[in-house]
């Protein structure tokens, strides 16, 4: 660039961006305790699963330990989904609201998010992937209590331990899934979430952007 006008700044004030409380700190605190429990859970899992994998449970204290910790860590991690079901119940609910949304997805997937309906605290796929989340840790719970206590089961009763085995991988994998996906749009679909479940706030053009029903509710505000 040639040397031209130099541009000074037109006023020395700067104004602060105005931020919305997105989470509480004990609704942080529950989800990333769920967050790395699930961690916990998916690397040890993948390490009993596989032979290919087993490599990550040495590293993570070796077979005998992984074994032992899984089934307690999956008690934390169900402990902790039931508390935000508790927590965040009716904002999950499904609305037409939601179901408009989903009907727009088009528009989603190819980034016009201002041609996307409005929607409240949650959209529809926030939504789905807590349920698919909250539904498939009772799943993974009884298979997984007849997997801990293989003694227990009679001995006619025996060919249920490997039903309960493929189940219980089946339905992981489901969850793996929905995790990388919600992983994924946490992280580098929409920038400015992990702010907001790290320190609790997100900016207001944030909010009225992604969820501006829950932006006019929370602010009062129409526009
Ligand atoms: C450990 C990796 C994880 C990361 C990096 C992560 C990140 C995030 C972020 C940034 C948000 C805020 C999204 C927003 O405000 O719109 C969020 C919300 C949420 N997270 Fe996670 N999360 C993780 C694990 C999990 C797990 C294992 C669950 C299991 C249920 C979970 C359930 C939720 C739910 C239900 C919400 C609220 C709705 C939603 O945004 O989907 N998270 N997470």
């Amino acid at each position: 660039m040639s040397g031209g006008a130099i541009v000074q700044p037109q006023s020395k004030t700067a104004v602060a961006e105005e931020r919305v409380v997105r989470y509480t700190f004990q609704e942080r605190v529950i989800h990333w305790i769920n967050g790395i429990s699930y961690g916990y859970l998916l690397f040890t899992g993948l390490a009993i699963f596989t032979p290919y994998l087993a490599w990550m449970g040495t590293v993570m204290g070796g077979g005998g330990t992984i074994r032992y910790w899984h089934p307690w860590i999956g008690l934390v991690y169900m402990a902790t989904i039931i508390q935000m079901q508790r927590m965040w119940r009716s904002d999950m609910v499904t609305t037409d609201a939601d179901r408009q949304w989903s009907k727009n997805i088009e528009h989603y997937v190819k980034n016009e998010d201002d041609q996307m309906p409005p929607v409240g605290r949650f959209n529809h796929g926030q939504k789905q992937f807590f349920w698919v989340m909250f539904y498939c840790v009772f799943i993974l719970l009884v298979t997984g209590i007849v997997m801990w206590i293989p003694e227990r089961i009679p001995r006619s009763f025996h060919w249920v331990l490997p039903i309960m085995v493929f189940i219980h991988s089946a339905v992981a994998l489901v969850t793996i899934a929905a995790f990388m996906i919600h992983v994924y749009m946490s992280i580098w679909v929409t920038p400015g979430s992990m702010k907001g479940m790290v320190e609790g706030t997100v900016s207001s053009a944030w909010a009225k952007t992604h969820h501006r029903l829950w932006w006019q509710r929370i602010t009062g505000r129409k526009n």
